[in-house]
């Protein structure tokens, strides 16, 4: 596996490879790998063949971080994600500094202005203008013929899927299954974050979600009447406030009119100051 720190060496590389003709898939992270990412590793793989590169970026991205969010302490282990990466068949990992990435000046940016409205979008003022702009720069420097996203993030992922369709980015997207802890909770890099007491609490998200699945398999639920009912749950978890909890068309986004079987739910929940998503297909 080739570590590559900068855009020059990684576009030279990528010359390499093109010539070659093999197919290149790329996966984009900001570390403190987890088996989700993992994951996502291996369904590269899988596009690419064994012929075919792999590649992994690490960058912890300054620009999809709030001022009050947590930039400054998100986790970091390089020496671990290496590790990971190479076992799971990566060709090259691609680390850029932030100055790299931004130099001084820097003074462009990539936005979704639909998708990206709602949920983290509004929660999180800003932050899919960073990750599109970072994602797209990214892509631009990797030229990838295939970059995989996971479900876990479902609004990022439809996000991405619409700068690609609007700016004709010649890459193909994949978005692959979220991978869950055994008790159901999503696996994250700030679940790091929990103490043993909130990591408990922290299930309430996955258990909000098949409440959820298991009232529509018993019959359409209006809206407000789902969310209320999912409120009080979510309340049974003493340390746990819900930022959002919203249902809409997994295709369009649009905000459901009734609550059914095919519905997406997203939610948002702070478990103490740890802000944590889901969001599966009802
Ligand atoms: P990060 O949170 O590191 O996630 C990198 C990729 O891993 C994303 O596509 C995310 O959806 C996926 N992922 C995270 N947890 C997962 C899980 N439990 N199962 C499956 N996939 C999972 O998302 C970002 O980084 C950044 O916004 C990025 C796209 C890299 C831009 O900076």
């Amino acid at each position: 596996m080739q570590i590559v720190n900068t855009i020059a060496g990684m576009r030279r590389l990528v010359r390499q490879w093109q010539r070659a003709g093999f197919p290149v898939a790329f996966v984009p992270t900001m570390g403190y790998l987890h088996p989700g990412h993992v994951s996502l590793i291996r369904e590269a793989r899988k596009y690419a063949g064994r012929k075919g590169q792999v590649v992994v970026s690490i960058f912890v991205n300054p620009t999809q971080f709030g001022p009050g969010e947590d930039l400054a302490k998100y986790p970091r282990d390089l020496t671990r994600d290496k590790k990971l990466c190479e076992d799971a068949g990566t060709n090259a990992l691609f680390v850029p500094t932030a100055k790299e990435m931004y130099p001084p000046g820097f003074s462009t940016w990539l936005s979704e202005e639909t998708l990206s409205r709602g949920m983290e979008g509004a929660s999180r003022p800003g932050h899919f203008r960073g990750v599109a702009t970072v994602v797209g720069k990214l892509f631009h420097i990797v030229q990838p013929d295939a970059a995989i996203f996971g479900a876990k993030d479902f609004q990022q992922s439809a996000v991405i899927q619409q700068i690609v369709r609007d700016l004709n980015f010649p890459l193909k997207i994949i978005v692959a299954p979220t991978v869950r802890e055994t008790d159901g909770l999503a696996m994250s890099s700030r679940n790091k974050y929990l103490s043993a007491a909130h990591r408990k609490q922290a299930t309430i998200l996955w258990q909000t979600v098949e409440r959820a699945k298991s009232r529509v398999s018993r019959g359409r639920v209006p809206v407000a009447e789902m969310k209320e009912d999912l409120r009080r749950f979510i309340a049974r978890a003493p340390d746990a406030r819900v930022d959002y909890i919203n249902f809409f068309d997994p295709g369009t986004l649009e905000a459901a009119h009734e609550v059914r079987k095919g519905t997406q739910l997203a939610l948002a929940v702070f478990i103490g100051k740890t802000r944590l998503i889901d969001n599966d297909t009802l």
